[in-house]
């Protein structure tokens, strides 16, 4: 088959000749092939033309009838990706039979095998790979489904929506047939058969509706359930309580595999998750998991109603359902575990990822105009900053103006495919506001810069902000326009107190940047005050502004927004990286500044805060968060200026990180409460710096930690360290490790990944090695994005070798991929996107592995797309 590499323009939107009634599909399944039956009612739109070519890849077409009469071969055409039919009636059942091969499929989209069970993947355009339909998310339609399959081997047959029949066949075989009311796009089938195990709850909605829950896995893994069951339960009655929506169903299904493209898959009434996001348990997974697991089971919940019941007009339209699902599972987090937390690590993520993305060759707004391959714009600026975008509708409207909005958006849009447009327009209207500008957060690309400025006039007590926006460098448009951009702002006198800024008394406000060039006057301020601004990050923008120490100082301990509080130790220790860098660059002296000890003293040792938010400030910038903002960069040297920093405050503050080590140990039994899971978390930091000193005394801590903790977040802490410091005895403890946990596939992709992420010479040697382990497979997403997908992205030193060994190793692997998983091979070639951001032969030598790769002979779609950008750039 040749691959079709066409552009896909947004405005290119026709709607489709026909419309779908409904559709009745039949599955017979067999080990080595299945044959679909499809009956689909077609019915005009009315003034379209006579014909319609449906979707259809790596299909063999049986049979083909039309109202019951076999169509000639001159009646239809087939090519690679579309069956064509013409001089059609207004209204026809279409009967087609087609044969597929899903155990070949090792793309993991449409059918295919995992283990021993059958299951589907569908988004974006999978669904063409079961049969030909129109295969869009504008086609709605009701699906009836019957599985047919051998009794003994495939005693589990799911489909969507709600249990009808069930019975048994003649020759061994069984058969299930299922029935989705809710008219739903082809992009939410789902189909699973095997012989699964599962765990069974039930929720009562606030409707009365009693709906049956089930998680189900293999056999193995069944008692790692009750986690994910729980968090379902949570995520329907926050659903309730804070959106006010319910579940429409009688079934809810999720099912657990080990080989998936991504987290997991909303499918109507049948979830379909990555075992990564299941499976969970106190001595198999470690607190970020526990949170993840519930994270991801939420935002699938949340896509019944912002997703499912409203869909996308388009792929374009993406960020439609993903910005907002994002916004709302970030808010189910934060509403049942560390608020604070939770908002510092999301937008460690964003600023470090996204605002790469953004600046670099694959930079799209969040609704893209254009695009290759789909798959590829599933995306950072999709997800994470078309939640923020979400989330400035709720700063700008605050919670009840944003539910009047969702309200809106429910009633006039439920059942319907539509755009991010509408979704604004009912925010608009529900409030009775003008958020046209806003609509330029959809359709400009880039992360927008801020420039802020202050004036004082003691005379007449008087403080102005003037903000100044500007385009990013990255902004492909034709003429860049200023934003409507939320500043929430606060200021604070010399007594750390917060002022008071308008009549009312509030202490917080929400400033409205809409100009190029903008100024917001206080008036009754009598002495120079210390700002705060863009408060818990309220608008994803780079901010400028000269900020000296002293106010840093000041903010880390008398701001009361607590992710500014972080944010300035995070500005302060990002300068003394950055200063120390550039010094060492510039063959200059720089002495390590008591300013930031001082700082991180009084952080780590104040007992009154919130031990997750202590470890959050000590936890120093990431390189990648450092090197968005950097021009070519030297990696080695930029680590070298951070372990400079770290070295520092580990010989100032030794005594201080053991007792703050100390003081968090917890007994009793694990839980995943906020207030546990932020003690291990300051504790296991502390470890990490202690580490650092290389004391036999630490590492002795260190082993103690690994054989004597309750819990896997401990366990894995102290396993990480002692392997990624080499101390003696951590190849014993990676063996035993091993014969322990070999059955536990998510618990052995951790051992690979702390094998990928030893910063030290030979450890690629060590990964190839372990590629030839029986662990590995290539076949197996999870496993490639464990060992190569960490090398190459969380093993920044090592990757970024001089000798170029790195870019040669991830292009090599990325070909190799691409004949097994494309959409895979994307993921791990866009590691190269970064390129510009360094030095000159670093530049080169990542180039020279891109060309590589763009030289293959029948690169995928997938990958072409990435690679043909990244050069283009
Ligand atoms: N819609 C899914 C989500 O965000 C993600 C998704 C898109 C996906 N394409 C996929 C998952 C392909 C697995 C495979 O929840
Ligand atoms: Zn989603």
């Amino acid at each position: 088959m040749t691959i079709t590499k066409t552009t896909h323009y947004r405005k290119d939107y026709q709607q489709p000749n026909y419309w779908i009634e409904n559709v009745d599909l039949a599955f017979l399944i067999a080990p080595d092939h299945t044959l679909v039956k499809s009956r689909i009612n077609f019915k005009i739109r009315s003034g379209a033309d006579n014909k319609l070519s449906l979707n259809g890849i790596d299909l063999e077409l049986n049979s083909i009838k039309l109202n019951d009469k076999v169509l000639n071969n001159d009646e239809y055409s087939v090519d690679d990706t579309h069956l064509h039919l013409f001089d059609l009636p207004d209204n026809f059942l279409l009967q087609t039979e087609v044969k597929i091969y899903p155990h070949k499929n090792t793309a993991l989209e449409g059918l295919y095998q995992s283990g021993a069970f059958f299951l589907t993947q569908c988004e974006a355009e999978g669904f063409r790979k079961i049969t030909y339909y129109l295969d869009r998310p504008d086609v709605l339609a009701p699906f009836t489904v019957t599985i047919v399959a051998d009794r003994n081997k495939y005693p589990v047959l799911l489909s969507n929506g709600n249990a009808l029949l069930e019975g048994q066949l003649s020759g061994g075989k069984h058969y299930a047939k299922w029935q989705d009311p809710h008219p739903k796009p082809s992009y939410l089938f789902a189909l699973v058969a095997g012989d699964l195990a599962f765990v069974e709850d039930h929720y009562r909605t606030m409707e009365g509706r009693d709906v049956q829950l089930r998680v189900y896995t293999e056999a193995a893994n069944i008692d790692a359930c009750d986690f994910a069951m729980k968090s379902l339960i949570n995520s329907m009655q926050w659903d309730e309580t804070r959106f006010g929506l319910a579940y429409d169903l009688d079934q809810y299904n999720i099912v657990a595999t080990d080989d998936f493209n991504m987290g997991a898959m909303e499918n109507k009434g049948l979830n379909i998750f990555n075992s990564k996001y299941v499976l969970a348990k106190s001595d198999t997974a470690t607190d970020h998991d526990f949170i993840g697991v519930e994270a991801v089971i939420g935002h699938e919940y949340f896509h019944n109603w912002t997703g499912n019941r409203v869909t996308c007009k388009d792929w374009f339209q993406l960020s439609l359902k993903e910005g907002l699902t994002v916004f709302r599972d970030q808010e189910f987090t934060s509403d049942l575990q560390s608020r604070a937390v939770k908002r510092i690590e999301d937008v460690r993520y964003l600023r470090s990822a996204q605002f790469a993305e953004d600046a670099g060759p694959m930079s799209h707004s969040v609704r893209p105009d254009s695009f290759i391959e789909i798959n590829n714009f599933y995306t950072l600026t999709v997800y994470e900053k078309g939640s923020e975008v979400v989330r400035m509708y709720h700063t700008l409207l605050g919670e009840v103006g944003f539910q009047k909005g969702m309200k809106l958006y429910f009633e006039r849009h439920d059942g319907m495919a539509v755009s991010c447009n509408d979704f604004r327009l009912a925010m608009a209207d529900a409030n009775n506001i003008d958020l046209s500008q806003f609509e330029l957060w959809y359709s400009q690309n880039g992360t927008p810069v801020v420039a802020v400025d202050y004036q004082f006039d003691e005379q007449k007590a008087q403080f102005i902000i003037t903000t100044k926006q500007s385009a990013p460098a990255s902004f492909q448009g034709e003429s860049w326009q200023p934003m409507h951009i939320p500043m929430k702002t606060a200021l604070f006198g010399k007594d750390g107190l917060p002022l008071s800024l308008n009549k009312r008394g509030d202490t917080q406000i929400v400033l409205e940047i809409t100009e190029a060039t903008q100024q917001f006057v206080f008036d009754n301020i009598s002495t120079l005050p210390v700002v705060s601004l863009f408060r818990g990050f309220s608008a994803p923008v780079k901010v400028k502004q000269e900020i000296d120490t002293k106010d840093l100082s000041f903010l880390m301990k008398f701001d009361n927004d607590d992710f500014n509080r972080w944010d300035a130790s995070q500005l302060m220790q990002r300068e003394v990286i950055m200063s120390r860098y550039q010094a060492v660059q510039n063959g200059v002296e720089y002495t390590f500044p008591d300013y930031l000890l001082d700082a991180f003293r009084h952080v780590l040792l104040d007992d009154g805060s919130d031990p997750a938010l202590v470890a959050e400030a000590i936890t120093l910038p990431a390189l990648k968060g450092l090197m968005v903002d950097m021009e070519g960069v030297d990696v080695a040297q930029l680590h070298q200026a951070k372990e400079w920093v770290v070295s520092h405050l580990v010989n100032a503050l030794q005594l201080e990180f053991l007792s703050v080590y100390n003081q968090n140990f917890q007994d009793g039994p694990y839980q995943v409460t906020p207030e546990q899971v932020a003690r291990r978390s300051l504790k296991n930091r502390c470890l990490w710096f202690l580490m650092h000193t290389d004391q036999k005394e630490m590492q002795q801590l260190c082993f103690e930690q690994y054989h004597q903790s309750n819990n896997y977040t401990d366990k894995i802490t102290a396993l990480t360290l002692l392997v990624h410091h080499q101390v003696d005895g951590h190849e014993q403890l990676l063996a035993d490790y091993y014969d322990n946990w070999k059955y536990n596939a998510l618990m052995i992709n951790k051992w690979l990944s702390i094998q990928a992420t030893v910063p030290h010479d030979g450890v690629l040697e060590n990964i190839e090695s372990l590629m030839n382990h029986e662990c590995f497979s290539m076949k197996n997403p999870n496993a490639v994005r464990s060992l190569i997908g960490a090398f190459c992205a969380a093993n920044i030193t090592q990757f970024h070798a001089e000798d170029g060994s790195g870019y040669q190793f991830l292009a090599d692997n990325v070909m190799a991929l691409d004949e097994l998983n494309p959409q895979v091979a994307a993921r791990m070639v866009s590691l190269f996107n970064d390129y510009k951001q360094f030095k000159p032969d670093t530049q080169m030598a990542m180039l020279t592995a891109l060309k590589g790769i763009h030289t293959k002979a029948n690169l995928s779609a997938n990958v072409y797309e990435i690679v043909e950008k990244a050069l283009k750039n």
